[in-house]
């Protein structure tokens, strides 16, 4: 699924719809150049998911943990240069969770990541235009772009 927004209270809000469907064990990688909008989606997603408070780029702590409908962690792998570090991060609990986990970065941690999730990539279009490319793997995430898109549309 591929959309274009105009700015980004746009990409907010396409977020927001995304967030709105999310259950917990769900994963969301948020791919893309400084800039692009990854932590503007992950606003999106966790206003989706009733949190209240502002969702901000976690880059210095790695992980944030938000609480809303079901707990968010929200995580910047930026600096993340060795999988051992996501051991002191408990990756596999957050995975198990019973929340929403959503990475930036995901390519630093690719061995780590499992396969049912969503994949998100904006690129830099004309202006405030960001491209937004939505890959739903998995049973599970299929279920969502039928949510969101009627049948029709495949993932
Ligand atoms: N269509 C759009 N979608 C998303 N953001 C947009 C759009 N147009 C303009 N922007 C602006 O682009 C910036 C995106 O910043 P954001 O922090 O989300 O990027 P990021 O990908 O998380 O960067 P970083 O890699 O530094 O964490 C914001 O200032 C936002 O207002
Ligand atoms: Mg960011």
């Amino acid at each position: 699924m591929r959309r274009t927004t105009q700015s980004a209270e746009e990409t907010r809000a396409l977020a927001e719809s995304i967030g709105r469907l999310l259950r917990p064990g769900d994963l969301v990688t948020l791919s893309g150049e400084l800039g692009a909008g990854k932590t503007v989606f992950a606003q999106g997603l966790g206003a989706g998911l009733d949190v209240a408070e502002p969702v901000s780029s976690p880059t210095f702590a790695l992980v944030h943990e938000y609480a809303g409908r079901l707990p968010v962690w929200h995580l910047d792998t930026y600096r993340v240069h060795s999988l051992d570090e996501l051991i002191d991060l408990s990756w596999s609990d957050l995975l198990a969770g019973g929340g929403v986990v959503v990475v930036e970065w995901p390519e630093r941690i690719a061995p780590a990541l499992p396969p049912e999730r969503l994949e998100v990539r904006l690129t830099y279009g004309e202006g405030d235009t960001r491209e937004i490319e939505m890959e739903f793997h998995g049973e599970r995430m299929r279920s969502v772009v039928t949510a969101l898109t009627g049948p029709g549309e495949p993932g």
